[in-house]
C-alpha cells in the first residue's frame, strides 16, 4: 500500500454509502429537523471535476451535502450506451468525498424502480422534443422522471446542475416550477479540459484522433461567441460561423450548431443582449454537447 493509498482510504471514511430510498429519507429528515439546509447533487457517477465542482458548490452553501449516483435506465433508448456506461465506485467516493460529500446515495435499479415498468412520468412537453429530444426522444422525460423522483426522495433541498447539459437544465428549472416543487436548483458552469474540451463521462469512449478533434465543439462556441461580439444581430449569421467551423473537422459530424432563447430554447428572430449557442456533435460513435453563453452590453 503507497502513502497515496493510505491517504485514500482515510478520506474514503468519512463519506457514507447509503442504498435505500428509507435510509436517505431519514438522514435528510433529521438534518432539516435539526435547522440543517441539504444540498443535492444528482449524477450518473464516473465522476470527474465537472461532477467535483457541483458537489464543491453544494458544501460552500449548505451543511448537509447528498449526491446520487445512479445509472437511469428510463433516459437510455435501447439502442444507447446503458450497460456500456462507465461505472468506478471506489473511485467516485474518493472523488465526491474529497470534493466535501457528507453522504452518497448509491440505489440499486430496483430500489428505484421496485414496480419495474414506471407508469407515471414527468414530460416538459416543447421543451424536451427540440434539439437533443430529437435525436433521443425519450431522453428528457427519462431525466424529468428521475430527477422529481430524486427531489421526492431527498425532499427540500438546493439541488446543483451543470450548466454543461444547457437543454436538461432548462427543463429541470421548468419541471420545479410547473409542479411547484420545494427545490432550489442551482446552475453552475461548465468545466474544461485544458484545450476547452467539456469535461464528460462520454470522453473516454473517443479514440485518440477523436479526442483531439473534439476540441472543434469549443471552438465553434468561440467562432459563435465572435460574431456575436463583432455586432450582428442576426443568429444565421452567428449559426454560419459555427458550422463553418465543424466544415474545417472532417472527423466530426455535425448534429447542429444553434442559436437560441435561454428560456424557451426557441431560435429568436433577433439577437438580444444575452445570446445561447448550443452545439451537438458525432465524434465516431460518440455524441458530444457543449453551449456557451454570450452576453452584450
Ligand atoms: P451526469 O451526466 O452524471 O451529470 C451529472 C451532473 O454533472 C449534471 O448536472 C451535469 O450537467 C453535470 N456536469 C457534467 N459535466 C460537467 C462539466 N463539464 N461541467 C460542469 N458540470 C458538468 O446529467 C446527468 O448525469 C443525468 O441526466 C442526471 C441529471 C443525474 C439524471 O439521471
Amino acid at each position: 500500500m503507497t502513502s497515496n493509498d493510505n491517504e485514500r482510504s482515510t478520506t474514503d471514511d468519512r463519506c457514507r454509502i447509503i442504498t435505500t430510498v428509507a435510509d436517505i429519507r431519514t438522514i435528510t429528515d433529521s438534518a432539516r429537523a435539526g435547522g440543517e439546509s441539504v444540498g443535492f447533487v444528482p449524477t450518473m457517477g464516473y465522476l470527474h471535476d465537472g461532477h467535483a465542482s457541483l458537489i464543491r458548490a453544494a458544501r460552500e452553501a449548505n451543511d448537509l451535502v447528498v449526491a446520487s449516483i445512479f445509472v437511469n435506465p428510463l433516459q437510455f433508448a435501447p439502442d444507447e450506451d446503458l450497460d456500456a456506461y462507465p461505472k468506478d465506485l471506489d473511485r467516485d467516493r474518493y472523488i465526491a468525498t474529497e470534493a466535501g460529500v457528507d453522504v452518497l446515495f448509491v440505489p440499486p435499479v430496483e430500489e428505484m424502480y421496485p414496480h419495474g415498468a414506471v407508469l407515471t412520468s414527468v414530460s416538459v412537453a416543447e421543451l424536451s422534443a427540440k434539439w437533443d429530444g430529437e435525436t433521443r426522444p425519450t431522453h428528457f422525460t427519462g431525466v424529468a422522471t428521475v430527477v422529481s423522483k430524486l427531489f421526492n426522495i431527498i425532499g427540500s433541498c438546493s439541488a446543483y446542475f451543470g450548466e454543461k447539459d444547457f437543454q436538461q437544465l432548462a427543463i429541470i428549472r421548468r419541471a420545479v416550477a410547473d409542479l411547484s416543487m420545494p427545490v432550489n436548483v442551482v446552475g453552475c458552469p461548465i468545466v474544461r479540459e485544458p484545450d476547452g474540451l467539456a469535461m464528460s463521462s462520454r470522453n473516454i469512449y473517443l479514440s485518440p484522433e477523436d479526442r483531439v478533434a473534439a476540441v472543434v465543439l469549443s471552438r465553434a462556441l468561440a467562432a459563435g461567441a465572435d460574431a456575436v461580439q463583432a455586432g450582428t444581430s442576426d443568429p444565421t449569421e452567428v449559426e454560419a460561423a459555427m458550422t463553418e467551423v465543424f466544415s474545417a473537422e472532417p472527423r466530426a459530424r455535425l448534429d447542429y450548431a444553434a442559436v437560441v432563447d435561454p428560456e424557451s430554447l426557441d431560435r429568436p428572430e433577433r439577437l438580444g443582449t444575452t445570446t445561447q449557442l448550443l452545439v451537438a456533435a458525432y465524434l465516431g460513435s460518440t455524441r458530444l454537447i457543449d453551449n456557451r453563453t454570450v452576453k452584450v452590453f
